[in-house]
């Protein structure tokens, strides 16, 4: 290249630009350093000019000195990532690009331009370290903490005796499984039941939900990273390697990307992981038990969950009926919660009364064994007295349910009849939430104390 401007012009341009710019004889000596290099390395430009790279830089070596490798080679180098530090000691980050010199076909110096991305890099590892922090909130790693056996998995219910019986077997065995059932239904408690009732229970049982992450981030959680393979990577094993010989529990599958279910369904098939940005492959033992939240037919259905790797994992179908489907469960599991509530909050609550069962047993629980035990945790903080009522569950439960009234349709063909079964409803409602107190239902009911005395007489209510 020719320019026609004055060299000078060069070295202001030079000078003021933001990359270093650095070149060097065929002896390897300094010939040339503009001025955010200087700064950068805190050298003298004069002093340096003519002295040999190694000399000015103690920390490189003929090998780690792209300049130097340029010179040996005679071959470019793009983009290369250099750490070093300055003769005072300082670490610096470049990004180089370095050139080789040539005469007449010979290397006769070489030029790099660098630019400094210690504050980049340095931002990098900090966003980088904060992320890891965060996965790792978001990773439970329930390392050997699988707590719960299929003792605590309470239930009356032939469907669930069944899916007792058959969990069981499959604990024994060694296959991949797949759990569904609705959100609280108890997926988690079931899951951990069998990696503590199987072969694996000393080793590692590892958790982690597949809707938590990003789906790159979810990759190198699960298969781990090798150094180089991003910015900022580092060896790293995934959680397959940490599970090795345990289980691991991929919650919601049917949140992970088709291609990353397919990966997995690889792994799966041949025992071995490939970190990401790592060309070697390694041996994993490990046991998955996938859960889903939806019917498993329906998420592959919809394109959520791989077809071949729903057969891989389904081998023993393993479905949890939601608790509207076991109604026999639910008084069973209330009376659990209140004995579990009592002796965490030292309290000596004995039940609940006639009409809470009633609204227990026509609720459609769509948060399941959860929700249940939310409605007992909450009544019992408020109670006043030693039986759960009407008054101390949540207003949505307390209702006119869409059931009760298609109920009520159903069974009064006319209008007064049906009217007549409401106010009924209401003052019984009203006499339980006072605690049999007469003035106070009435107070509550928004009608005389008499009116309400010769309404119960009329509809037969009791004291
Ligand atoms: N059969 C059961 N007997 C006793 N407790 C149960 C039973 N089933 C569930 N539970 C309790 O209900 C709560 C919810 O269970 P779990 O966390 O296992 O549900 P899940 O299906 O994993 O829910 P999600 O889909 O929301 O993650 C837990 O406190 C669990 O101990
Ligand atoms: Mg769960």
């Amino acid at each position: 290249m020719k320019s026609i401007y004055d060299p000078l012009i060069v070295d202001i341009v030079l000078d003021n630009i933001s990359n270093g710019v650095q070149a060097i004889n065929e002896k390897g000596e300094l010939i040339f350093c503009n001025r955010p290099v200087a700064i950068q390395d805190d050298i003298n430009i004069n002093d340096s000019l003519g002295k040999h790279l190694l000399e000015i830089y103690p920390s490189l070596t003929e090998a780690s000195s792209t300049l130097l490798r340029v010179l040996n080679t005679g071959e470019a180098i793009y983009d290369f990532e250099q750490e070093y530090s300055t003769y005072k000691g300082k670490m610096i980050h470049t990004l180089n690009t370095t050139l080789p010199i040539k005469k007449d076909g010979v290397t006769i110096g070489a030029i790099e331009i660098s630019k400094d991305i210690t504050d980049v890099k340095a931002l990098s590892e900090k966003v980088h370290h904060l992320r890891e922090k965060t996965i790792k909130k978001e990773v439970a790693i329930i390392d050997d903490d699988a707590i719960y056996t299929f003792q605590d998995i309470l239930s009356v219910n032939p469907k669930m005796q069944l899916l007792k019986s058959r969990a069981m077997r499959a604990a024994r065995g060694d296959m991949h499984l797949l759990v569904s059932g609705e959100t609280g239904t108890g997926k988690e408690l079931l899951v951990q039941s069998i990696h503590n009732a199987g072969t694996r229970t000393k080793a590692p049982f590892i958790a982690q939900n597949c809707a938590a992450l990003p789906s790159t981030l979810l990759e190198s959680i699960l298969f781990g990273t090798q150094k180089g393979s991003f910015t900022g990577a580092t060896d790293k094993p995934g959680l397959f390697e940490i599970a090795n010989g345990g289980t691991l529990f991929l919650d919601e599958i049917n949140s992970m990307p088709m291609e990353l279910q397919a990966k997995l369904l690889r792994v799966l098939q041949e025992g071995k992981i490939r970190r990401v940005g790592d060309v070697k492959t390694r041996q994993v033992d490990v046991r998955v038990i996938a859960a889903t939240n939806v019917e498993p037919n329906t998420a592959v259905a919809e394109g959520k969950l791989r077809r071949d790797l729903y057969y891989r994992l389904n081998i023993i179908s393993l479905e949890i009926p939601p608790l509207r489907e076991r109604k026999e469960d639910i008084l069973l599991l209330a009376n659990y919660f209140i004995n579990k509530f009592n002796d965490a909050l030292y309290l000596q609550v004995q039940g609940v009364t006639k009409k809470v069962e009633q609204i227990f047993l026509n609720y459609n629980w769509p948060g399941n064994i959860r929700e249940l035990e939310h409605v007992i945790r909450g009544a019992m903080h408020i109670l006043d007295g030693k039986t759960i009522r009407v008054a101390d569950l949540p207003k949505n439960m307390t209702g006119y349910q869409e059931d009760e009234i298609v109920t009520l349709k159903s069974e009064y063909a006319d209008l007064k009849t049906a009217l007549i079964s409401v106010e009924k409803q209401f003052i019984e409602r009203a006499m339980e939430t006072s605690g049999g107190n007469i003035t106070n239902a009435a107070k509550d009911l928004g009608i005389p104390r008499t009116t309400l005395q010769s309404k119960m007489k009329k509809l037969g209510i009791e004291l």
